[in-house]
């Protein structure tokens, strides 16, 4: 089914506040609380009319930490650079005029006095105090904090903390001795389990890093000797909060109230909020446990079932690359264990790491729900509360927003620590006419839909993929990142991206046939929507939405999988891509997407960012600015504060090398990228500037 009506207008004033009154009356709100409330949107609305901030609300927010991506102006600056061909080339390819450099890459120093990076020296030790592997989201961080780098002109901000999430560890690419699975070559002895030091050596290797880069002739630079440098692996400690605090699928042997967790991994991307800390998303968390066919407990395995992976049934002898065996050297991960049983339950958050203090322990925020998070950007609402856009990177999952019951406080970062923990979560349900809801995870709610399914809130939070089927949610095409542009106070425009990165699994007919927010089967090629919140009001529960566009081939004809035609009208002119993943603005309002497995809509050139106007209607014109190396996917997109550095990461470069060397003691591979070392490929950040040191794109 891929019918679209006309987006049709909003219901009015009248009929969004008697859908608040009813929502709210189902969840047992009181009162007086629904009506102030109900007030204040008004009076929202009304300064939103008048083009005013409230009262000193938006006055008051100190200018920008990092709220520089997507400042709302009329006129994005002209893309003037000459668009790229496709190409396979092992290297990061950029247009004329412009020029890359690694600014960091894996195994590199975070701290002073320590050696090169020696693959074959790896221990957990050694790679506590290195740059991680896999890196995913960048996020950018001004040094001193308070510092406001000028918006959209030359180079004039020299330091930064840079945050870099880590996203999955791998055998094979990360140990010369690591057994290969029989998976890369029939042919191969059996495999044998890892040894302990590579297990835990990548519990060290996936995480996030912090790193101070400095500006150096024009390129940035590691700055090992500063103190803010930091490692969160998958063993720091971090403190459980929220409603999911304590709750009893939260206790385990080793913290058995609940709350506190040891780690976070599967990071994958991420945001920032207005009070400068980092928010990491644990996505593909449940590959990391085993042995889910043996838990004894009903309810518990009951629980445990709707998660892919969790049960590896793999011997050393059969496994495949991605089967880790974590379990054979911490309890924690085997299912079948006590220590391990409800150790899933403590993954699966949105991680809030403050960079500017590094012994501060970072906090899993519980209110956000738990699912395959995939970025969660923050953003104001004209009232100051804040806005978190996240979506569950899974096919036929769901994408969610979070906001808080209180308001930014400029004036007192400290006081902004309650902002994660009290809020409510909504996920959305897209309508075929061009509008939406936003549905309230709410436990009083979904006691009235479903008597008895949850316990209380925490166990709506623990399992908000059923709370949001119940809701009657709109199944999605993997929602990667979510995006709002903000301008310099962190004040969104009503605008919100959605990139559907591919779902090969939808159908044409059935349960998983398309709806109109996913309008293609066996959509292999992606998709971006565009929402409009009610009244521009980020915290709305009503909008409206449209595509965006629909990757894939121009060329291609109509109604086949990879045609960007929509309604009979193509949505973009330009170079052929697939599975967009990563998002981010400029500061004039152009988004750059970064593509994660193009390969199946483009197979003659590696993954690669493209970058467009979010102005002007169909079709868009499209532009591709960077091909990474072989076999990488291009992640954490970022534009410096004033236009003038283009940052992203070169994430498993090579990764599908071959076994050339089938000696049982020291496995060898065939490395088909060598990036960017000329040897055993390593996933890197990136940074692009123009050789003359102007704006990115023009
Ligand atoms: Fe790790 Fe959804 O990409
Ligand atoms: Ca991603």
């Amino acid at each position: 089914m891929t019918s679209h009506d006309t987006p049709q207008a909003l219901p009015q004033d009248a009929d969004t506040d008697a859908y608040d009154r009813a929502s709210l009356a189902a969840r047992g709100v009181d009162e007086s609380l629904t009506f102030a409330r109900i007030a204040e949107r008004h009076l929202e609305r009304r300064s939103l009319l008048k083009g005013l901030a409230l009262a000193g609300a938006a006055a008051s927010v100190p200018a920008t930490l990092t709220g520089f991506s997507g400042e709302a102006k009329a006129a994005p600056a002209a893309l003037t650079f000459e668009s790229l061909g496709e190409t396979k080339a092992d290297t990061v390819t950029v247009p004329p005029g412009y020029k890359s450099q690694v600014v960091i890459q894996w195994g590199d120093p975070l701290f002073p006095g320590m050696a090169p990076f020696d693959l074959n020296a790896q221990t957990p030790a050694e790679q506590a105090r290195r740059f991680g592997f896999n890196n995913d989201m960048v996020a950018l961080f001004p040094l001193p904090y308070g510092a406001q780098p000028k918006l959209g002109g030359r180079f004039s901000h020299p330091s930064y903390l840079m945050a870099v999430n880590h996203e999955y560890a791998t055998g094979v690419g990360q140990f010369p001795d690591y057994p290969i699975p029989v998976s890369r070559d029939a042919t191969l002895a059996p495999r044998t389990l890892p040894t302990r030091n590579h297990v835990e050596t990548q519990m060290e290797s996936v995480g996030v890093s912090v790193v101070e880069i400095n500006m150096v002739n024009g390129a940035w630079v590691p700055n090992v000797n500063s103190a803010y440098n930091r490692r969160v692996t998958a063993t720091t400690p971090m403190d459980i909060t929220g409603p999911a605090r304590g709750d009893t699928l939260m206790q385990t042997p080793a913290d058995p109230t609940g709350v506190l967790a040891k780690g976070t991994f599967a990071n994958c991307a991420g945001g920032l909020t207005p009070w400068g800390t980092y928010l990491t998303c644990e996505e593909n968390w449940d590959g990391y446990f085993n042995n889910r066919s043996a838990v004894t407990d009903a309810t518990l395995k009951t629980l445990h079932a709707s998660w892919s992976s969790m049960n590896n049934a793999a011997t050393p002898a059969t496994s495949t690359d991605f089967t880790l065996f974590w379990e054979a050297y911490d309890s924690r991960f085997d299912l079948s264990k006590a220590e391990g049983v409800k150790e899933p339950f403590r993954f699966g958050w949105v991680v809030e790491i403050d960079p500017y203090t590094p012994g501060a322990r970072p906090k899993k925020r519980t209110a956000l729900g738990r699912f395959k998070h995939e970025a969660a950007q923050g953003v104001l609402n004209a009232s100051n509360r804040l806005v978190v856009y996240t979506g569950d990177d899974e096919r036929f999952q769901y994408a969610y927003k979070y906001v808080s019951n209180g308001r930014y406080n400029a004036a007192n970062r400290a006081a902004n620590d309650t902002l994660l923990d009290e809020g409510v979560l909504y996920v959305a349900k897209f309508s075929d006419n061009g509008t939406g809801t936003w549905l309230p995870l709410d436990f009083a709610t979904l006691n009235l839909l479903s008597p008895g399914k949850f316990r209380n809130q925490a166990d709506v939070l623990i399992r908000a993929r059923e709370a949001a089927a119940v809701l009657g949610a709109t199944p999605m095409d993997r929602p990667e990142d979510i995006e709002a542009p903000r301008d310099a106070n962190w004040q969104g425009n009503g605008k919100v991206y959605m990139v559907m990165t591919n779902n090969s699994n939808r159908t044409t007919t059935g349960t998983n046939a398309p709806n109109a927010a996913n309008p293609r089967a066996s959509n292999i090629s992606g998709h971006i929507l565009e929402i409009t919140e009610a009244d521009n009001d980020m915290a709305a529960t009503r909008f409206t939405w449209t595509i965006f566009l629909l990757a894939g081939n121009p060329s291609a004809a109509a109604g086949t999988n990879t045609s960007v035609v929509w309604n009979g009208v193509p949505t973009f002119q330009g170079p052929a891509f697939g599975a967009p993943d990563n998002i981010a603005f400029d500061s004039t309002g152009n988004l750059f997407i970064a593509t994660d497995g193009t390969a199946p809509t483009t197979p003659t050139c590696n993954d690669q960012v493209l970058v467009t106007s979010t102005v002007g209607g169909f079709p868009r014109q499209v532009k591709r600015f960077l091909v990474g190396p072989a076999e990488c996917e291009i992640c954490g997109p970022l534009l410096s504060p004033d236009d003038t550095t283009f940052f992203c990461a070169v994430q498993h470069p090579g990764e599908d090398g071959a076994v050339v060397d089938r000696s049982a003691t020291n496995s060898k591979l065939r490395r088909t990228s060598v990036w960017p070392t000329g040897s055993v490929p390593r996933p890197a950040v990136v940074a692009v500037r123009r050789t003359d040191g102007g704006r990115i794109g023009s």
